[in-house]
């Protein structure tokens, strides 16, 4: 399998397409995105910009199967933690952070909830998409708890009576807030990042990485 094209994975559909999608225009390349398509060409470089989950972006990039990733912080550290603990690939390089998708990763409670602190926490169940960052967040802290794994919908397992808790992200606060849940410990900062393979690249594969990489630079700077 031979791919001489630069491939850049970003989120399909998600907080952080359109701006992925908008930052790369602003670097200059040139592409019509079609959202039922995995790749997309770019017209006037080398490279493929390919439409994939979120939460697929880190493998793909630690796995080498793409140079390039734009995904959020909170995701990559949880991958990242994931494959630790599976003895997988998780080397990658942080080639810098993007300043857009800023969330936060947070455990909310209901309202109803007596909260004193940590020590409410032990021994409670708490629904999450991200088991690793919590369990890290938790074993640190000494508190005990029990896991309820939801790939989504994460918000309402309280309320079904599913867990006590959740820990999941908080961008506005209106899912929490809809849901009667009340923010009570963020345990993760997360925005968005670009992130490179650990596989070595060829020579011409990086000096495009390197444009790019400048190219970025230049459009975060303008806006500063
Ligand atoms: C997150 C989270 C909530 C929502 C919170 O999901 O799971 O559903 O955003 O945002 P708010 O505070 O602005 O209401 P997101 O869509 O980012 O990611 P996902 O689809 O990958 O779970
Ligand atoms: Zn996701
Ligand atoms: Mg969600």
């Amino acid at each position: 399998m031979t791919n001489n094209r630069l491939r850049i994975a970003v989120q399909k559909s998600g907080r952080l397409s359109k701006e992925s999608h908008l930052l790369l225009r602003r670097c200059g390349l040139k592409f019509n995105v079609d959202e039922r398509r995995l790749i997309t060409r770019v017209d006037n470089l080398p490279i493929d910009i390919l439409q994939v989950r979120d939460d697929d972006i880190p493998g793909l990039v630690m796995d080498g199967v793409v140079d390039l990733g734009i995904v959020g912080e909170n995701v990559l550290e949880e991958v990242e933690l994931e494959r630790q603990a599976a003895n997988k690939a998780c080397q990658y390089q942080k080639l810098k952070p993007l300043d857009f998708g800023r969330c936060k990763l947070s455990i909310a409670l209901p309202e109803e909830f007596d909260y004193q602190g940590l020590a409410s926490l032990q021994n409670k169940r708490i629904a999450t998409t991200y088991p690793y960052l919590l369990k890290r967040y938790l074993q640190e802290r000494d508190i005990e708890f029990q896991e309820c794994l939801l790939k989504g919908s994460v918000e309402v397992a309280p309320r079904a009576g599913l867990a006590d808790g959740i820990c999941d992200l908080v961008s506005t606060g209106a899912t929490l807030e809809a849901n009667g849940l009340v923010e009570t410990q963020v345990i993760f900062e997360s925005q968005s990042a670009i992130v490179q393979s650990a596989v070595t690249q060829s020579d011409e594969k990086q000096a495009l990485i390197d444009k790019l990489m400048s190219r970025i630079n230049g459009v975060i700077k303008a806006r500063e």
